[in-house]
């Protein structure tokens, strides 16, 4: 069995006395549920985040990292500043990056290479544009980029990965894909782990779905065979709402 993960990807909002906040609201349903809970804030709320969570079941997530430990790399932050701070998780390649800052695959694959050097859990997001899934190259397009993100990374150490799968049409547009179109897909991401591993590795492995999941459809979604949790923008800003989804997760 799989432990499922619900997080909170905050994006860029919350100052880190709100952050705080947050997390305090959360805490209750995060310590009654057996499933991971993690808050993936900007840079600036993780003290507060920790600081907060501190003594609960919130683990608390960088939303980005570089693939060096340090150097003349100005506006960035390094996994070994993450580690010292006590994030546990980051999450990489999310389409908002790979959109606006240049992020590629091959960057992806450097930053998850590193994060699982740092023991710090690596979530990856992968996922296709509304023209890709029109064109049918969807499936493709994800196979790729799961390839190109675990590249050179050991079966041992993959197991330790965790693929969240957005469809970049459904961020922030309210427009979910159904409980089996996102089923559908993160089983497709399982084969290719399967393929590149083994199926006992792909069984192990958390695929979760990302893309409007909120407290009105997210029962349906965690509910599919091949979706082992959420990456959820907008609805993890919502105290009551993220704890509705954690509640789901169980
Ligand atoms: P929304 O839940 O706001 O659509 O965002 C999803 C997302 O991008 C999470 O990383």
């Amino acid at each position: 069995m799989r432990k499922k993960m619900i997080a909170g990807n905050w994006k860029m909002n919350n100052t880190p006395a709100e952050g705080a906040k947050l997390v305090q609201d959360i805490k209750a349903a995060a310590d009654a549920a057996t499933c991971d809970v993690v808050v993936c804030t900007p840079f600036v709320c993780l003290p507060s985040a920790l600081e907060a969570a501190k003594g609960s079941h919130v683990q608390v997530a960088a939303q980005n990292m570089h693939y060096e430990d340090k150097g003349a790399f100005t506006g960035e932050i390094s996994s070994v500043m993450l580690k010292d701070m006590g994030v546990t998780h980051v999450v990489l390649g999310h389409s908002e990056r790979r959109e606006y800052f240049a992020e590629s695959d091959q960057t992806v694959n450097l930053k998850t290479k590193k994060a699982l050097m740092e023991n710090i859990v690596p979530i990856v997001c992968v996922g296709e544009s509304l023209e890709q899934r029109e064109t049918g190259i969807a499936f493709d397009w994800i196979r790729m980029q799961v390839k190109l993100a675990l590249l050179g990374i050991a079966k041992e150490d993959v197991k330790r990965v965790v693929i969240a799968y957005e469809p970049i049409w459904a961020i922030g547009t309210g427009k979910t894909a159904t409980d089996e179109q996102a089923n559908e897909v993160c089983g497709v991401i399982r084969s290719a782990l399967k393929e590149l591993y083994d199926a006992e590795t792909a069984d192990e492995m958390r695929i979760l779905y990302g893309g409007s999941m909120n407290a009105k459809n997210a029962q349906g979604l965690l509910a599919q065979s091949d979706i082992d949790g959420g990456l959820i923008g907008g609805a993890s800003l919502k105290a009551e709402d993220f704890s509705t989804i954690i509640g789901f997760a169980g």
